[in-house]
């Protein structure tokens, strides 16, 4: 798809080369000279840090005619209350802090189990060797995904996460290949399903069947909505925190060098490197009634779409924001969101963040950067690169 200046959807065209070796030089223009744009396709676009954290609490813009079918079936994050609080709280209460917590020595002796072979390993891909693993390992642990089907899983976690693009930005052959993937899950969970039903484990799988609530029990297909929901958004965003992070602090060596001798500072260091590069970029609503936002007019009906990286970056919330600081006091990030749909996995993606960032640093301390070029994937939505070649 080409696009002219004039008909960008958001005022500036995310498919024009270049634009994901450095959005952040384009989201800064657009937020000084246009940050409340409306473009010819009636989409809105927020790029101020304020205007975003409004628009993500304001209860009149939500979800309803779509810009991307995939959306339908990821269960709550594109439904409004009533449904969405319904759903939502079925799941937190199989997924609490507690749960999250025990998962912690687990997750350590999962990111050095993969590391140990890595120091002196010379020349790899740490996304495939590290990168994109770990998470896969940890959200199918979680959820009780059997070890041998765990490659299968990421194929489609994949192809569905490719998805979540708006459609009109996706070739006929993607879309296709999501929804083929979409199925081929939903058939490999009411296998899954069944057989926890007969035999239950000690698993998110085994909670969320027995999820009730005022005796509301979840049907099948919302069941596997969410699952292709907690797939999908628990995956390939931790990916790129790990993959983006890590090319941050190896761009900054003075930064990965601090990081490495004080691995107990990885809390605050995650915090800034999900500001610096946000693993998701943009999320958007559609007005459900005629309202008012960043000062605009806004129609029911009109999406708005908020770009979190710009939010991230916008200097009246973070000082000096181009500057990667780990010792940056924690500020507003809207990584994960706000509001109602606040990123419900934010305190695993944390842990796994804070465990595989602080392990890179500490077991890999030859850790250098052979491509400073790296080539990103394809996705608006999601951020990260396909390949990153280092040597330990
Ligand atoms: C660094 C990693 C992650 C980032 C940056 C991230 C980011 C986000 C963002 C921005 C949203 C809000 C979307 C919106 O408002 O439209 C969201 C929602 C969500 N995330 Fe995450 N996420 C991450 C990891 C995870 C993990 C590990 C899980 C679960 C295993 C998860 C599960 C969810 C769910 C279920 C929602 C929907 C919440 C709702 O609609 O109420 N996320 N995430």
């Amino acid at each position: 798809m080409t696009l002219t200046v004039d008909d960008t959807p958001f005022g500036f065209d995310p498919m024009k080369p270049g634009f994901r070796d450095d959005p952040y030089s384009v989201y800064r223009r657009q937020r000084e000279s246009d940050p409340v744009h409306h473009s010819a396709m009636g989409i809105w676009t927020l790029t101020r840090h304020a205007d975003i954290e409004a628009a993500l609490r304001d209860q009149k813009l939500g979800h309803g005619v779509g810009i991307n079918r995939a959306a339908d079936h990821l269960s709550f994050l594109t439904l409004n209350p009533p449904d969405h609080t319904r759903l939502r709280g079925l799941v937190s209460r199989a997924f609490t802090p507690k749960v999250i917590r025990e998962l912690r020595p687990r997750i350590q002796q999962r990111v050095d189990d993969l590391l140990a072979p890595l120091r002196g390993a010379g020349e790899f891909d740490l996304m495939s060797a590290f990168a994109y693993p770990l998470p896969v390992i940890v959200i199918s642990e979680l959820i009780g995904v059997p070890v041998e089907d765990q490659a299968r899983f990421s194929g489609w976690s994949e192809e569905m996460a490719r998805g979540i693009d708006p459609d009109f930005m996706q070739t006929p052959e993607q879309l296709v290949r999501r929804d083929e993937a979409k199925l081929e899950f939903d058939n490999y969970f009411r296998e899954l399903i069944a057989a926890r039903r007969g035999h239950p484990a000690d698993d998110l799988l085994t909670g969320l069947i027995a999820a009730e609530q005022d005796g509301d029990k979840l049907d099948e297909q919302e069941l596997l909505d969410i699952l292709a929901l907690l797939l999908v958004a628990g995956h390939e965003t931790t990916v790129n925190l790990i993959g983006n992070g890590t090319l941050a602090l190896l761009r900054n060596p003075a930064q990965l060098a601090f990081l490495r001798d004080n691995p107990d500072q990885a809390p605050a260091a995650t915090e800034e490197l999900l500001r610096y590069d946000s693993p998701v970029q943009f999320v958007s609503r559609v007005a459900l009634a005629d309202t008012e936002v960043a000062g605009a007019s806004v129609l029911a009906g009109e999406i708005v779409s908020m770009i979190l990286g710009a939010a991230n970056r916008d200097p009246d919330a973070f000082p000096d924001p181009d500057r990667l600081d780990l010792t940056r006091q924690p500020g507003r990030l809207v990584s994960f969101g706000q509001g109602i749909h606040f990123c419900l996995g934010a305190p695993l993606a944390r842990l796994e963040g804070q465990l595989a960032l602080a392990g890179l640093a500490t077991a890999l301390p030859e850790l250098t950067l052979v491509d400073d070029r790296p080539v990103y994937r394809d996705h608006f939505i999601l951020r990260g690169v396909s390949a990153l070649t280092v040597s330990a």
